[in-house]
């Protein structure tokens, strides 16, 4: 007997690992789902995500407030107290706000920085690629998919190389407080490393604006914006580079490193479809796209809900929140023949919405893409016989509904 939506848990670690089946139940028999015993309604067809991201005015980004979840212990209300205060710049802001920060990271962002970054980027890649061939084998995760957009991304904002570690326990301690399931230990932790980051930025800010060099940091500081609230031209305040500065670290890292790892797991999976890209390297681009419609690290994304509203017949009150589950909308039988199986030729990989899509489109997509053919190309070019050392790897997700990512994953190739 087929299954109901109600015969699944959403938060159970074991649905989140291989949600398949419920997203299909869903998606057949309850595409606007109120999960139970939670104020959200799980939104899983293709279509209908891609129509309610027209919606910014019912459906917002402004979700801050109401992820806060319960009240933090006094003692890291203190930490976070001692910094900068959030604002709503990117993923938190609606129109019209939201468009001058978005023109901002646009400018900063451009094709021509990224494109100028393909040779550093492969120089990296060969370097992670060197620390481990000699061993025949590997911690994928920690020795490859984990420094590579960590290394790209604090390159970009002119991070040097010694204060890497740093730079990875903060991003990590932004993912966990966004995952909302730290334990009270883990919160304190996350407020100090938190707080620690927004120093290093703000004494790193001091510096680039009394001597600007060719970085985004450089370039964040010495732009300057129309005041949303009042129309005034001036440059960023410290709350708003901080702001966007902590976006454009945690939203590269977690989602390529994840996107890399499932996307090479699933290669090794289908050997057949490994050969075939090795053989034919043409395909790496279009690969790329279908790991990315494949893992959707991004899993799901929040919005609120400002007015009643009424999707396929289901009420969903004001102040709801909505999980656009863009994990299920790229697995949407709709669209995508056989959506469970990966297909390197797929003629429409590139309609998934991993990135999104509308205003909040990532604007890392055209770096993480850039990342992962680079990456893909190197790998393919010097490894081959990959496997999976099972006795290592349990293929076990991250307790987390948003980010979607394999924790650990051993492998081992010889040389080519
Ligand atoms: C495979 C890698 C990546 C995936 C799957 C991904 C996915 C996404 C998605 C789905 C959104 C839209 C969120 C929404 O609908 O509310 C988004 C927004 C965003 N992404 Fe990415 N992203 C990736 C890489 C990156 C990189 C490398 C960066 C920057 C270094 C980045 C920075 C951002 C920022 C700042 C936003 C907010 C944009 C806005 O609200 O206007 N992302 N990303």
């Amino acid at each position: 007997m087929s299954k109901c939506p109600a015969d699944f848990n959403f938060f159970d670690q074991q649905v989140l690992n291989c949600p398949y089946e419920f997203y299909r139940t869903l998606q057949e028999q309850a595409p606007v789902y109120h999960l139970p015993g939670t104020n959200i309604y799980m939104v899983t067809r293709h279509a209908d995500i891609k129509k309610l991201l027209k919606d910014t005015e019912v459906y917002s980004n402004n979700f801050n407030h109401l992820l806060k979840g319960p009240e933090p212990a006094p003692e890291v209300t203190a930490i976070y107290a001692q910094a900068w205060q959030p604002v709503d710049t990117l993923i938190t802001a609606d129109p019209p706000r939201h468009k001058t920060y978005r023109t901002l990271v646009n400018k900063v962002f451009n094709a021509k920085r990224v494109d100028a970054m393909e040779d550093y980027m492969t120089a990296i890649v060969h370097e992670l690629i060197d620390s481990f061939i000699a061993r025949g084998e590997c911690d994928f995760v920690r020795d490859f998919t984990t420094p590579l957009p960590v290394y790209v991304i604090a390159d970009q904002l002119g991070v040097p190389r010694a204060d890497l570690t740093a730079f990875k326990r903060w991003s990590d301690s932004f993912a966990r407080r966004l995952s909302q399931m730290a334990t009270p230990e883990e919160q304190l932790e996350d407020a100090r490393n938190i707080v620690e980051f927004q120093m290093y930025f703000a004494d790193m800010i001091a510096r680039r604006r009394a001597d600007p060099r060719d970085d985004m940091i450089s370039d964040l500081v010495t732009t300057e914006i129309e005041d949303p609230d009042n129309g005034e031209i001036r440059p960023l305040n410290m709350e708003e580079l901080q702001s966007l500065l902590q976006q454009l670290l945690v939203a590269g890292n977690e989602t390529t490193t994840s996107a890399l790892t499932g996307g090479m797991v699933s290669l090794i999976q289908n050997p057949a479809q490994l050969k075939e890209l090795q053989e034919h390297p043409e395909k790496i681009p279009n690969a790329v796209e279908e790991i990315l419609r494949m893992e959707s690290p991004s899993a799901g994304m929040w919005r609120v809900v400002k007015k009643d509203s009424d999707v396929h017949g289901v009420s969903i009150p004001k102040d709801s929140l909505l999980m656009l589950r863009y994990h299920a909308a790229n697995r949407d039988r709709a669209l995508f023949t056989d959506p469970n199986a990966l297909d390197i030729d797929r003629a429409n990989a590139e309609e998934h919405i991993a990135f999104g899509q509308g205003v909040h489109f990532c604007p890392g997509a055209m770096l993480a893409r850039k990342e992962m053919t680079v990456a893909l190309r190197a790998l393919l070019a010097r490894l081959e016989n990959f496997q999976l050392i099972e006795e290592k790897s349990d293929l076990g997700y991250w307790p987390n509904i948003v980010l979607r990512g394999l924790k650990e994953v051993h492998i081992r190739f010889s040389a080519r």
